[in-house]
């Protein structure tokens, strides 16, 4: 099948090339013209495994294009993805005019049936818009050509993008077109051959489904993380707790996993929009903004303790940190919370050795004034005279250290984990000081008390 999908970012490349694989001729567009330059060399602009090969033997097959011609890519495909990004508006709400952009495009150059399909995260009623956009288009140029929109939003996680897409648990499809619909089902057949996993329903609920399912794991993950902060001042241990929960089968032991604050380019903007939309409408969603709070805190609870072991003072020293990315397998750096951390360490006059298998490009690009942050060579290199090591990335690099080198090179013996690689017993027998997150404090523990109990603004101001 011809397919076109607009725009060449995470999921635009991952839906275009797992697409191409299943031998589909697929021309992929961006408007961002150095991007296409790099993809048409051979390069590829984000960090995802099994992406690079995939491209790779996809574009020597001519089954993947990229372009970033405009009239080009819409004159190309019958089904037409659009999966650009929806950033967050300053207010919380999604910034549509990408998408608007998009459907401006298509209804400029079509000229025949053409099936827009919605990849982005949208509100509910963007379907609408799309539509409306693209018939003001057409009836400018005096044309009568037929079009349907559908909703498909994406569920893919960075880090495991390819697998997700090419083994879905269910693919989400809004539409209430019979051909769109039937050209969907083919398309997406290859995907779901031993099982129907196709969720057929109207485009409202499916661009709600994306919304509602990011909020539900955002919420499960700010719970989790609260109890963890619970479990360290009860002397419990969150992972034995979660393995006691996990193994309910209404509640499973996926996502359960405390740590430093869920960040990314999703889970903070949706959780967001979705309180935005709520509000437009007339009623408030106080369990979600609950979450959103808990997680800014969580943010900052690594944090709290580093100053109390500390006593405050951090000027002049130096901390080595193990991960940049938001989690493992990415380099993207969207709302990553080693950027809260390195903010204050810096505001505070510390200086920082970092090291990330994958994101320290894309570090480089986002913080590009983070003076006194400087990249090492790998994890050991980063510990040299360092005052505390601090884990921000579960990396699998990171999890299983040579404990006496690092003891060695390390100016202070300690580390502060924000993912719980570690168990606190043996690292107490290695001779380290080591602060998890809700597991035994075998130190005396450092309690981010003031973020716990005082849900204010204030609490959360780490000046
Ligand atoms: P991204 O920022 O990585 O990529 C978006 C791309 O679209 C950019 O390359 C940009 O240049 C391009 N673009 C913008 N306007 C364009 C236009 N008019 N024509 C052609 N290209 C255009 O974004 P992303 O992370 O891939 O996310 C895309 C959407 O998918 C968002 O709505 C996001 O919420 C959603 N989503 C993302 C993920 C994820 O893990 N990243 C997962 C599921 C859903
Ligand atoms: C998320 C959704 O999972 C995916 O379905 C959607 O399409 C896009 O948004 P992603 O942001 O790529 O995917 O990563 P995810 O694995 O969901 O992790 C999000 C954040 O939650 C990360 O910061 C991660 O560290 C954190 N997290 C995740 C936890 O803190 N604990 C967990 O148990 C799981």
């Amino acid at each position: 099948m011809k397919v076109t999908v607009i725009g060449s970012g995470y999921v635009g490349l991952v839906t275009a090339t797992c697409l191409a694989e299943y031998g589909n001729d697929v021309l992929c567009l961006d408007v961002d013209v150095s991007k296409i330059e790099l993809l048409n060399q051979g390069g590829v602009p984000i960090y995802e495994p099994g992406l690079e090969e995939m491209i790779k033997r996809n574009r020597a097959a001519s089954r993947l294009r990229f372009t970033s011609n405009i009239a080009e890519s819409v004159a190309h495909g019958t089904i037409q993805f659009i999966a650009v990004g929806t950033p967050p508006n300053e207010d919380g709400s999604a910034d549509l005019q990408y998408v608007v952009a998009a459907a401006n495009h298509i209804g400029r150059h079509m000229n025949t049936y053409k099936v827009i399909v919605n990849k982005s995260t949208v509100p509910v009623g963007t379907g609408d818009k799309v539509r409306a956009v693209i018939a003001a288009q057409l009836t400018l140029r005096g044309l009568n050509a037929s079009f349907a929109v559908v909703a498909n939003p994406e569920f893919l996680k960075e880090g495991a993008a390819i697998d997700d897409f090419m083994r879905p648990d269910r693919i989400v499809m809004g539409c209430e077109d019979e051909t769109a619909s039937d050209l969907l089902h083919a398309l997406y057949a290859p995907f779901v051959r031993n099982h129907d996993r196709i969720l057929l329903m109207d485009i409202r609920s499916a661009e709600m489904t994306k919304y509602a399912a990011n909020a539900m794991l955002a919420t499960r993950i700010s719970l989790m993380n609260e109890l963890a902060n619970l479990a360290e001042i009860l002397g419990a241990d969150i992972e034995l707790v979660r393995k006691g929960i996990g193994a309910d089968p209404r509640i499973g032991y996926h996502f359960l996993y405390a740590g430093v604050g869920y960040g990314g380019s999703c889970f903070p903007k949706d959780v967001q929009a979705l309180q935005r939309t709520a509000n437009e409408n007339g009623i408030q969603l106080r369990v979600l903004a609950a979450v959103e709070h808990a997680n800014l805190a969580q943010k900052s609870v690594i944090i709290h303790k580093i100053k109390q072991r500390f006593a405050g003072n951090l000027a002049g020293m130096h901390f080595a940190l193990w991960g940049l990315a938001f989690k493992p397998n990415t380099d993207d750096m969207r709302d990553a919370p080693s950027r809260v951390l390195i903010e204050y360490l810096l505001a505070q006059g510390a200086t920082i050795a970092a090291y990330d298998p994958v994101a320290m490009i894309e570090a480089q690009r986002v913080m590009p004034h983070a003076t006194g942050l400087r990249y090492g060579e790998g994890p050991q290199a980063v510990l040299k005279q360092a005052d505390a090591l601090v884990v921000m990335t579960e990396w699998k690099a990171f999890r299983s250290p040579d404990f006496a080198e690092m003891k060695a090179l390390l100016s202070q013996a300690i580390i502060f984990d924000g993912r719980n690689l570690y168990e606190p017993q043996y690292l107490a027998k290695q001779g380290f000081e080591y602060y998890p997150i809700g597991r035994e404090q075998i130190y005396p523990a450092l309690i981010a008390r003031a973020l716990m109990t005082e849900p204010s603004e204030q609490a959360l101001n780490l000046a």
